[in-house]
């Protein structure tokens, strides 16, 4: 009996598995199809950065509806951008996108390579290299936590990124977006962080780690940092079936969205009640909302008024059943949930 050829090369094999097992993603060209619009890519790894598949998958089919071209979100209302951002977190992602979009236009089209890439707002070394790899099919190597997860179990090694691209770079000859999205698929589906699945791996045989018996010692794990905690309090001002919506300043945390007025956050809630936008008889619930942020969490009191008048305040005020289109952040949702409940 003959049997078909193991393909000869790791990056053959990753290739010919990859044909195979390739996710089918909404911002995805098939295997050995032609590169996807770079703007797709672009807006997909943004998204990503921080964001699963699952809850991106989605966000991503309705950014592509209301703006399906860089020149229709260049031309979008930045407050309008911030809003369709809602929920996926790290604001800067979105403030960025519309800038780094303004610049493709004013550009003619988007740089296609790493380092033109590299220039745009809120695109780094990762996202750089992963546009170049999928939309113009250069060889660069992006390095993100599933890759470089792949990378040292391959060489057994914690390397830093510029080692780990250096040493992975051969895989890239050719197909590169192909290579590069199929280690992100293995490495989210195969080479898991607690049991990955070593009898179904291409490069199995390549694989220092595999050999070791012990592929799980890498990447060694890193103690998390001990987040600080920040207290303070959001208010919940309504007048009859309103509620008063405030912008918050355009830089800093939650740059530019639609929220709750707040006091300010520091390490202890002293004085949080005489920071409301307005006095009225407010009440302290007894539910928090607890929120994490990349330096610190959050443990946020709410508080609630009801005012027969509207008060000569600045901000929007929002009808209550419009409120889940209002482009609120998740702390605020969170917070409305504890005030309307
Ligand atoms: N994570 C980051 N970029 C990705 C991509 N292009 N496909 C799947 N997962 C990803």
């Amino acid at each position: 009996m003959r049997h078909a050829a193991l393909p000869a090369t790791p990056a053959d094999r990753l290739l010919a598995w990859y044909d195979c097992a390739a996710r089918t993603l909404p911002w995805r060209a098939p295997p050995g199809s032609p590169a996807p619009d770079p703007y797709r890519v672009w807006l997909s790894e943004v998204m990503l950065q921080q964001t699963t598949v699952a809850a991106v998958a989605p966000r991503f089919r309705a950014w592509m509806e209301r703006w399906p071209t860089v020149d229709s979100l260049a031309a979008a209302d930045e407050a309008d951008v911030l809003g369709q951002w809602a929920g996926l977190g790290y604001y800067a992602r979105a403030r960025n996108l519309h800038a780094a979009a303004r610049t493709v236009v004013r550009l003619g089209g988007f740089p296609c390579d790493e380092h033109g890439l590299r220039a745009l707002p809120g695109v780094g070394d990762y996202t750089a290299a992963a546009v170049a790899a999928i939309a113009f099919g250069c060889s660069s190597v992006p390095v993100d936590a599933n890759i470089a997860r792949v990378g040292a179990r391959l060489f057994a090694a914690d390397l830093g990124a510029p080692q780990l691209r250096a040493r992975l770079a051969p895989l890239f000859a050719k197909r590169a977006g192909d290579v590069a999205q199929a280690l992100m698929d293995l490495g989210s589906g195969i080479c898991a962080p607690r049991a990955p699945d070593c009898a179904a791996c291409p490069l199995a045989t390549n694989c220092m780690g595999r050999a070791s018996g012990e592929p799980t010692r890498w990447p060694a794990r890193r103690t998390r940092p001990v987040r600080p905690v920040r207290r303070g309090l959001a208010f919940w001002l309504q007048a009859g079936d309103d509620v008063l919506l405030v912008r918050r300043p355009p830089r800093g945390l939650l740059g530019g969205m639609a929220a709750l007025p707040t006091s300010r956050w520091q390490d202890d809630a002293e004085g949080a009640l005489a920071q409301a936008p307005v006095a009225a008889n407010w009440r302290v619930l007894p539910k928090r909302v607890a929120h994490t942020f990349t330096h610190f969490q959050l443990d946020l009191g709410v508080a609630v008024a009801h005012v027969a008048q509207r008060p000569d305040v600045a901000g929007d005020w929002t009808a209550i059943d419009d409120l889940a289109r209002a482009g609120l952040p998740t702390l605020f949702s969170k917070a409305a949930a504890v005030a309307r409940c």
